[in-house]
């Protein structure tokens, strides 16, 4: 770890204690998403974002497991660009155990929003949220996460051949 990563990663947990032991009232907001956060898959972040969900269900992010024969379905080659957070503790491991995970859902490009959804659900029937809630809502999830994430998948090259060959797509 670089010392940078240590220091940030002994603040957060500093902040994650401090607000723990409540010396930080709910209603401070956060630099950072907190980290350590599970995956929770779409269909949660839907009780709360309807709207983003109607419009994500229509885009081929939903469908990216779909695409995939039985055969790459299971091959990690594939996969790591067709599903959330492959290789991450509480992210895609197969279709059977975690098919909430299937596809490239919100929390690829939000990061996993566990914590998020906690601190949210207070205010999950409340119309207008004060200034103060939703700072604090807001401070528990990434507009978008800081990497370049699109290019993460879309600038590598996933398949030698663009548009995709023949004999990787599903047969009609
Ligand atoms: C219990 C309700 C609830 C759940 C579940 C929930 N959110 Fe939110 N989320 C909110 C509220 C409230 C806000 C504040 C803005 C607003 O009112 O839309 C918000 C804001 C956001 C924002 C904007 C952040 C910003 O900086 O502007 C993003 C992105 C987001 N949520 C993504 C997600 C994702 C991804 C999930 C699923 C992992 C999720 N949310 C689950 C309630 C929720
Ligand atoms: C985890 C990998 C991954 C990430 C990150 C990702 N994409 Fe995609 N994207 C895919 C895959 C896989 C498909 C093809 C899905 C299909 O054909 O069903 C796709 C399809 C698309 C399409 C085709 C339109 C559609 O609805 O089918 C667009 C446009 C797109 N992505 C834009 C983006 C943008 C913009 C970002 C960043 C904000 C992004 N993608 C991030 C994997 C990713
Ligand atoms: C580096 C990320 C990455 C990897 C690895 C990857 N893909 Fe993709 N895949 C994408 C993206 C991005 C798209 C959407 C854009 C495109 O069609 O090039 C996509 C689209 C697809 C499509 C839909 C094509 C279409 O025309 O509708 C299929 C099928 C597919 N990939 C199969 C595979 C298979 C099989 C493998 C493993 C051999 C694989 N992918 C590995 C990123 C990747
Ligand atoms: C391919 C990446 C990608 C996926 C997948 C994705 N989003 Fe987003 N989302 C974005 C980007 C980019 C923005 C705009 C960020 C900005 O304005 O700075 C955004 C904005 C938002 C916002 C802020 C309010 C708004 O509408 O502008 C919410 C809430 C949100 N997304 C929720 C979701 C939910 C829920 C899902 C899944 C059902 C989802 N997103 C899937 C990339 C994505």
């Amino acid at each position: 770890m670089k010392r940078t990563q240590q220091l940030w990663s002994g603040l957060a947990c500093l902040g994650a204690i401090l607000v723990a032991f409540g010396t930080i009232s709910p209603g401070t907001a956060l630099a950072d998403p907190p980290e350590n956060q599970e995956f929770t898959g779409a269909k949660r972040c839907a009780s709360c974002h309807f709207d983003q969900y109607m419009s994500w269900r229509k885009t081929g992010h939903a469908k990216a497991f779909d695409v995939l024969t039985p055969k790459y379905q299971t091959d990690e080659k594939c996969v790591k660009c067709h599903v959330t957070g492959l290789g991450a503790a509480s992210g895609f491991k197969d279709i059977k155990t975690t098919p909430a995970l299937a596809g490239v859902t919100c929390e690829v490009c939000h990061g996993p929003g566990s914590e998020h959804e906690r601190v949210s659900q207070p205010f999950a029937k409340v119309k207008k949220l004060t200034p103060e809630q939703d700072k604090l809502v807001r401070g528990t999830i990434w507009r978008i996460v800081p990497q370049n994430v699109c290019v993460e998948c879309h600038i590598t090259q996933g398949h030698k051949e663009s548009p995709t060959p023949p004999e990787l797509r599903p047969k009609k």
